[in-house]
């Protein structure tokens, strides 16, 4: 594992661990090595679920579903411990029915996972609107890899040099998409923001938890933006995993919470460079993702 650290023209800096040519976030565990090893070889339970999601696309808010709908309460269960942040033997160590969270790209998941062991969760996101809430939140931060102009920070996004997803999000969609088992549900944030009790409905289906349809509703209406705001300041302890890098230990996930939202930051300019990269990565890549986001 390489520490990277990079001053561009512009004096943007950013800093990255980077192992075997992948970009990993700085908060990654040790040389990164060891513990993707571990989770390669990781024991899956058939009843394991892995929120599994590129960061600022909804991670929070569908993990929170998953753990109203598994444990069937409507309490608010914080931030996920994931994958590549957490110490192994907490992820081992943890009590059944397990579900853990992942920014990682599907390759570095457990082997036995993308033998069709457990269950994948993801949601996907407009990348602007994701990029605009990935800058917002290193802003909120301080220093955890990022210091700089949000157009130097664009530029790194569509890099394979972009350390929150290691690589770019067109990469990790590429993953997701090559991801064989049928054991993956893929969300759509635009569609789970309208039309949420649907949406709560395909996943409890997915997940094969029974529950009425009272209860579906009551989680819907829990996972509303506002709800799980007020949730994660009030209710949340404080994490010693994240005392060191966010106020009380809290990360600051829940900003704005809208679609489109990447209007008020991105320009016309900057928008249209984005949406013809979007077309010849899509080409060049064969995804099968939507070409227009809002
Ligand atoms: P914004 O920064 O645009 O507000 P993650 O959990 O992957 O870090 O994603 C965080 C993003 O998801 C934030 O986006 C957050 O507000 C948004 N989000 C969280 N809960 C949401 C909800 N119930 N409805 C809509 N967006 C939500």
């Amino acid at each position: 594992m390489e520490l990277v650290s990079i001053v561009d023209e512009q004096n943007n800096k950013y800093r990255f661990k980077r192992y075997k040519g992948y970009p990993f976030n700085v908060e990654a565990i040790g040389n990164v090595r060891d513990q993707l090893e571990k989770i390669a070889h990781f024991d899956v339970k058939p009843d394991d679920v892995i929120v599994s999601v590129f960061p600022k696309s909804g991670t929070h808010w569908l993990y929170n579903t998953v753990m109203m709908l598994r444990s069937g309460s409507l309490k608010y269960s914080g931030t996920p411990t994931f994958l590549e942040f957490q110490e192994f033997k907490l992820i081992e160590e943890k009590e059944s029915p397990r579900t853990f969270g992942s920014h990682m790209r599907f390759r570095f998941l457990p082997e036995q996972m993308k033998l069709g062991r457990g269950k994948v969760v993801t949601v996907t996101r407009n990348p602007k609107d994701t990029v605009v809430s990935m800058y917002k939140m290193l802003q909120a931060m301080g220093d955890i890899g990022y210091q700089g102009s949000f157009e130097g920070f664009l530029k790194i996004f569509v890099t394979e040099e972009c350390f929150m997803g290691n690589g770019s999000w067109f990469s990790w969609i590429k993953d997701m998409e090559e991801w064989k088992s049928p054991n993956c549900l893929s969300l759509s944030y635009k569609d789970f923001k309208q039309n949420t009790f649907e949406n709560v409905v395909k996943l409890a289906k997915f997940l094969e938890v029974d529950h009425d349809e009272d209860f579906l509703r009551s989680v819907s209406d829990s996972i509303q933006f506002n709800k799980l705001k007020e949730s994660h300041n009030l209710t949340t302890p404080p994490s010693d995993r994240w005392k060191d890098i966010s106020e009380d230990g809290r990360l600051p996930i829940y900003r704005k919470g809208e679609v489109g939202e990447w209007k008020k930051v991105i320009t016309v300019a900057q928008s249209e460079q984005f949406d013809k990269l979007f077309k010849e990565k899509v080409e060049e890549f064969g995804l099968k993702i939507k070409t227009s986001f809002e």
